[in-house]
């Protein structure tokens, strides 16, 4: 989704603003462009398509100026063409803007500016930024900023230069988030810290209703009614070497290859083998909270959903705490009720997803409890729950989401166990349940040791239009996954369904063209799944099997079978999804498909 570098400070501003962009294209975007001062002047140069279209613009000349500002562009109002790509300028030539997030009220005030003689160039929400700032404008920016700002209902995270009061670049956030970068001398701003962390690690992060001021000299931040804050100074826990390829091809298949360390991390210092209980870190001053807690609603987007329903299963059987997941979109506009005793988990990889966010306050609205599970460290979605945890896998840039869905389940188990002890389940937590989630990152190794079957099956499959993913009980959110995983990156359409729902409408799409992929582990509900299987092989289905390793009776009824270790049924879905994200990985890699910017996708959705 759109992306925001701005940079001042001693260095040619245009070459760290470029690289500040590549650093942002895993987001998801249409087109690029950059605005800075030289001698006096504004200059602005856009293009539609990739950064290296805009560096093609360039054309190699540097342009010697020390500040800029710089976007990336994923249309919402007006689709992507040169005029609609950012930075945005006034009718003067004086002022230019780039902005995430959307302006609602924009064709109101767009009217009103066009009314009182603004020439508006592009379709953008954004434009009218722009101009309402050229209109409040009386020789001081980041004034013309707060009370341009007033007038607007929406949300927005922009930077703003101007010729008229120079060496300066303001920003300002509502609901779209913002991070100062404090250098050497030198202070950017941007929409995610991967944009400026070659050059720092030091961050400040901006609240909404907050704008900053950054000079040459230093940085300003203020209210919205020019009172002065104080922000404490973050450091960002990655470094260079977490967001770059590290020798794959690509940083889906990085980060499937990386998911045995990643769960090692969100697991480290978290169990304790030999009292058997689980510590973390930030429910430790929520124990009660959580011990009285009625009911958990989960609410969570794309993947992030698909790990909640997980968390679902397992929080019921295990901890007998009745659980609801609601797609954070949905619950956000229907009213829902909330108890006393409600416990509301958002969960979100980037922790800036715009539903989810929107789903939490309106729970928070009602009384709830607001706990997240995210991976981006000082994300919006983490500062605003009452508490929360980490996953501590390191940055996830492939847009399609991979170790980010494991390690969330492994959290959530480890969720799970610390609740069943806090509410005395029947069951108790013992030795097995904590071998069985620590044995876990060895045998995803073993799985990924056999990449070279999926390959093989992707060359079978790979000019499949369509394909059926069906799943029972753990399972069934998996072929969720699986089948969202393959139409995100390789555009085949494929459909998740609950096995035996399969009877209920998909069993007429069945061919010897479509591949089902069942998810067909030794667990509580096999026997189900292998009737559900006969189905599909009597109408002339071909048939897929990720299974358990030494089931021989699944061979004669399949085409093919995939093996993945035996763990516990909770634990499985970690295990059987490595396979369908691979098998989508290279599907789409087969069929030419852009696997880490699949087309119309966004990495993170600021917008609703
Ligand atoms: C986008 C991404 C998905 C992700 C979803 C939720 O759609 O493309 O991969 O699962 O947002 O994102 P979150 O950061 O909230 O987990």
């Amino acid at each position: 989704m759109c992306g925001i570098v701005g940079y001042i400070g001693q260095k040619e501003a245009v070459k760290v603003l470029i690289d500040g962009l590549k650093r942002l294209e895993y987001r998801g975007y249409d087109s690029a462009g950059l605005a800075f001062i030289k001698n006096g002047d504004l200059g602005c140069i856009k293009a539609v398509g990739k950064i290296v279209e805009l560096e093609k613009k360039l054309n190699g000349n540097i342009t010697h100026t020390n500040m800029g500002i710089a976007h990336t562009r994923w249309a919402t109002h007006g689709a992507p063409t040169f005029e609609n790509a950012h930075p945005h300028i006034d009718c003067k030539s004086e002022i230019a803007v780039v902005h995430n997030g959307i302006i609602e009220n924009y064709d109101y005030l767009k009217t009103k500016l066009k009314r009182e003689g603004h020439i508006f160039r592009s379709e953008t929400d954004t434009e009218v930024l722009a101009h309402l700032i050229e209109k409040y404008f009386h020789g001081n920016l980041e004034m013309a900023v707060m009370n341009a700002l007033k007038e607007v209902e929406g949300t927005y995270g922009i930077a703003v230069i101007s010729t008229r009061d120079k060496q300066k670049i303001v920003a300002a956030r509502k609901g779209s988030p913002l991070a100062i970068g404090i250098g050497n001398k030198e202070y950017f701003i941007t929409s995610d810290v991967s944009a400026s962390l070659e050059h720092t690690r030091e961050v400040v992060y901006l609240d909404d209703n907050e704008i900053a001021i950054l000079t040459t000299n230093g940085y300003e931040t203020k209210t919205m009614e020019n009172i002065p804050t104080y922000k404490k100074v973050e450091e960002v826990l990655w470094n260079i070497d977490m967001i770059e390829k590290g020798g794959y091809p690509h940083f889906m298949l990085k980060e499937i290859h990386e998911q045995p360390q990643a769960l090692r991390n969100a697991m480290r210092g978290r169990v304790d083998s030999c009292s058997y209980s689980i510590r973390l870190g930030g429910l430790i001053s929520h124990e009660k909270v959580l011990r009285e807690a009625k009911r958990i609603v989960i609410i969570a987007c794309g993947t992030s959903w698909h790990a909640g329903l997980v968390g679902e299963y397992m929080l019921e059987e295990m901890a007998r705490i009745p659980v609801e997941v609601e797609y954070a979109s949905e619950f956000r506009y229907r009213n829902p009720v909330i108890e006393e005793g409600t416990i509301v988990i958002a969960i979100s990889q980037s922790g800036e997803t715009a539903d989810t966010l929107g789903a939490m306050r309106e729970a928070k609205q009602k009384g709830a409890k607001l706990f997240s599970i995210c991976n981006v460290v000082g994300s919006t979605i983490a500062r605003e729950a009452d508490f929360g945890i980490y996953l501590h896998i390191g940055p996830e840039i492939g847009v399609a989401s991979t170790k980010a869905f494991t390690a969330q389940i492994a959290v959530l188990y480890l969720f799970t166990l610390h609740m069943m002890k806090l509410k005395h389940a029947e069951v108790p937590v013992n030795s097995d349940t904590i071998n069985a989630v620590q044995s876990i990152p060895d045998k995803i190794q073993s799985i990924l040791d056999k990449e070279k079957e999926i390959v093989e099956l992707a060359k079978i499959y790979k000019d499949s239009e369509h394909a059926l993913y069906l799943g029972r009980g753990y399972n069934y959110p998996v072929a969720l996954e699986g089948a969202l995983k393959l139409k995100e990156i390789s555009y085949v359409h494929a459909e998740g369904y609950p096995a035996a729902e399969m009877k209920h409408g998909p069993i007429a799409l069945i061919n010897k063209d479509m591949p089902v992929i069942f998810i067909a582990t030794q667990d509580k509900v096999y026997e189900k799944i292998m009737n559900n299987i006969e189905e599909v092989k009597s109408r002339g289905g071909r048939v897929i099997a990720i299974a358990t390793e030494g089931d021989m009776q699944i061979v004669k009824k399949v085409n093919h079978v995939f093996y993945i270790p035996k763990t516990s049924d909770v634990l499985t879905p970690i295990l059987s999804v490595i396979p369908l994200q691979l098998l989508a990985y290279h599907m789409a890699v087969m069929r030419g498909c852009d696997v880490d910017k699949p087309r119309n996708l966004a990495k993170s959705v600021t917008v609703e």
